[in-house]
């Protein structure tokens, strides 16, 4: 059995959203509502679902950027050989830790200081964790612009973020992220600002650098296709919760939740002439779902890893 490199045990994360002083009652938004999934060394899950399911609000809860509400975050913790909950790391942990867990933006250029240089954006981290004398780190720089196909390196290194294609600057957060050799990358559709036509190049890019640094990844998106071209596993989320998980082609193969269901139907096919009808959810479809399980809690499992809520779900027919 591999190891996990990250471990997410019933996450919530809240967000208190009551307006006034003498409104009554809180209104709470639950952004994530109780997921759980693990990732093992070296692969990857992509996580799906439509625009406001909590896909980034999952990520940012596991980067400490968002408090969360209630749940359990571990992360493997090599100086110690095991799991360690982020709410038991001490100082040096958590720096050993954001070292470890590094996230690529959808927006790359957001995330950049437009006055800064290349150089200085991808050699920043190194800078922070204070890594190597100022040699190694412009050679770390070189060689992780040519890793990322920005060659030759030197005509990168004094420009700046604006001078950039949108595809390069992805390409110089991928840098980033990946200089100081994490074990875990969480993306946040990296790829949905690039043209159709770079798409591709960028999420080869990713694959394969996973691949050779055997990084793990979280790889978001709202766009199962790209899961599937990115991810070894798939974990669908609907409105907080993750209704349905499974490896890649067991998951798009066998469906069981009817919002995955509609999800893969809208999947666009290259034939032009062919008109998929996207799946229809019935109240059937749905009393089928509720009745798999007499176990409420949590994700069941259908066998093979493949594993389905039987919640009941509010807003999906
Ligand atoms: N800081 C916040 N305050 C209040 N509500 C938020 C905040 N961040 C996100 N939300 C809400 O949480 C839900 C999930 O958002 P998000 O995680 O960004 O979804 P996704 O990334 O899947 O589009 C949405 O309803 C969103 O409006
Ligand atoms: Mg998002």
């Amino acid at each position: 059995m591999k190891k996990n490199v990250i471990e997410i045990e019933n996450l919530k994360t809240y967000f208190d959203v009551s307006k006034g002083l003498f409104k009554a009652g809180k209104n709470v938004v639950k952004a994530v509502d109780d997921i759980s999934f693990e990732i093992a060394q070296g692969k990857s899950l992509g996580l799906v679902g439509q625009s406001g399911c909590g896909k980034t609000t999952t990520a940012r809860s596991i980067t400490m950027l968002e408090e969360k509400t209630d749940g359990n975050i571990k992360f493997f913790d090599e100086s110690q050989n095991k799991m360690t909950s982020i709410d038991d790391l001490s100082e040096d942990q958590i720096k050993n830790f954001r070292r470890n867990v590094q996230m690529i933006f959808q927006d790359p250029y957001e995330a950049m200081n437009p006055r800064w240089t290349i150089k200085d954006t991808i050699l920043e981290p190194l800078i922070i964790h204070n890594i190597g004398t100022d040699k190694e780190q412009e050679e770390a720089v070189i060689e992780i612009l040519k890793t990322v196909g920005l060659t030759p390196p030197e005509n990168y290194l004094s420009r700046y973020p604006h001078e950039l294609s949108g595809g390069q600057r992805q390409r110089v957060a991928i840098a980033r992220a990946l200089i100081m050799k994490p074990k875990f990358v969480i993306c946040d559709e990296p790829t949905s600002m690039l043209d159709v036509s770079i798409r591709i190049s960028i999420m080869d890019l990713m694959v394969s650098l996973a691949k050779d640094l055997n990084v793990s990844y979280l790889y978001i998106t709202h766009d199962l296709a790209v899961a599937r071209y990115m991810c070894d596993r798939i974990a669908v989320m609907y409105n907080g919760k993750i209704v349905e998980l499974a490896e890649t082609e067991e998951l798009l193969k066998n469906p069981i939740h009817p919002y995955t269901k509609r999800l893969i139907s809208s999947i666009p096919v290259p034939d032009p002439t062919y008109e998929r009808k996207v799946y229809e959810i019935t109240k059937q479809d749905l009393e089928e779902i509720e009745n798999l399980s007499n176990n409420k809690d949590d994700l069941y499992e259908i066998g093979n890893k493949h594993f389905v809520s039987t919640h009941k779900i509010k807003g999906l027919l």
